[in-house]
């Protein structure tokens, strides 16, 4: 009797699209494909090119699916995700980028890039980096710029380090702090041009129902504090009025429940002007914008366009 043909690499994918689809996993052809590609060592996988199985294949990827399946998160098995135009490794442990944060860097990027084109080299305060996914971004796409990045957890410290490290980027400094401490980069205070954030702004009533999250993502990148979660968030408007330049930007994104009350928190300040909200890329108010109140503004030469009148940056508040 002949032994049957070892299945195909498009076969093995077709079966585990099924079994992640069975499981409740959002994306399964792409995380099954995912998962092939990282098991055979290629970058991506086209099957319409597949190669055959080698030898061990089945096995290992049944591994890697049946972790899928239990709904272990894509990027912690394959150990890196993709951030704007990084490969960033991540870890159980430290808060998985997430693509709708590509577009609170975006706002930095321009804000940085716009005071490098006018022959500054600006100050860019990433607050809760995680794995370093804003202020890497910064770092890389606007030469010049000068980045740092401060999160409250060791490994998330260590993670954006060894990111940093990776990219061959300058000289972006790290540093463990909290953000509730009013002392933090006070050697800082009035001069930094961008303060960024993706802080935790989850409420504690408001557990999050997908397994990748709630159970693999850690407690203290996702819960802000307070009732409403906006406790961390409040204390990242206290470090920003305190640590910008008068005209500075403050980009910080948040849940799209919370523009109004993120807006409101700010203006209670009284330490912002120009405050509003911003969407993501799907259309959602995701994002507070705020320039710190200053002193009186420098005349301007006839035509000159007001401190914070660029596209893109307070003028589009729902
Ligand atoms: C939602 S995650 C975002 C991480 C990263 N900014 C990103 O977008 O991928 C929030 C981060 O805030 C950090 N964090 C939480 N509380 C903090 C605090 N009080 N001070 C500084 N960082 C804090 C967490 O460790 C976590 O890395």
């Amino acid at each position: 009797m002949t032994e049957a043909p070892a299945p195909t690499v498009r076969a093995l994918v077709e079966g585990a699209t099924r079994v992640l689809a069975d499981a409740g996993v959002g994306s399964p052809r792409h995380d099954a494909v995912a998962l092939a590609a990282y098991a055979l060592g290629l970058p991506r996988l086209d099957l319409v090119m597949a190669p055959p199985a080698p030898e061990g294949f089945t096995e290992e990827y049944a591994g890697l699916v049946d972790r899928r399946r239990r709904r272990e998160p894509l990027q912690h098995i394959v150990g890196s995700t993709v951030f704007r135009y990084l490969s960033l490794r991540v870890e159980p442990g430290v808060f998985v980028p997430r693509p709708e944060t590509e577009t609170v860097a975006q706002v930095a990027v321009d804000e940085a890039a716009r005071l490098t084109a006018e022959g500054r080299s600006p100050l860019v305060v990433d607050l809760c980096c995680g794995a370093g996914g804003i202020a890497l971004s910064v770092d890389t796409e606007v030469p010049g710029a000068r980045v740092v990045a401060v999160d409250a957890s060791p490994e998330a410290v260590a993670l954006t380090r060894h990111n940093h490290g990776a990219s061959g980027s300058g000289t972006m400094r790290v540093e463990l702090g909290d953000v509730r401490d009013p002392a933090l980069l006070a050697e800082l205070d009035g001069t930094v041009d961008v303060v960024v954030s993706n802080p935790p702004y989850i409420p504690p009533d408001a557990v999050p129902v997908d397994p990748e999250v709630r159970d693999h993502d850690p407690d203290l990148a996702l819960y802000g504090g307070g009732a409403d979660g906006l406790d961390v968030p409040r204390a990242v408007l206290a470090a920003a009025a305190r640590l910008l330049v008068p005209g500075g930007l403050l980009v910080m994104e948040h849940a799209e429940v919370q523009d109004a009350a993120s807006r409101a928190d700010a203006e209670a300040t009284g330490a912002f002007e120009a405050v509003a909200t911003l969407p993501d890329l799907t259309g959602r108010p995701r994002m507070l914008v705020a320039r710190r109140r200053g002193p009186a503004p420098v005349p301007r030469e006839p035509g000159e366009p007001p401190p914070g009148a660029q596209a893109g940056v307070g003028d589009s508040q729902p």
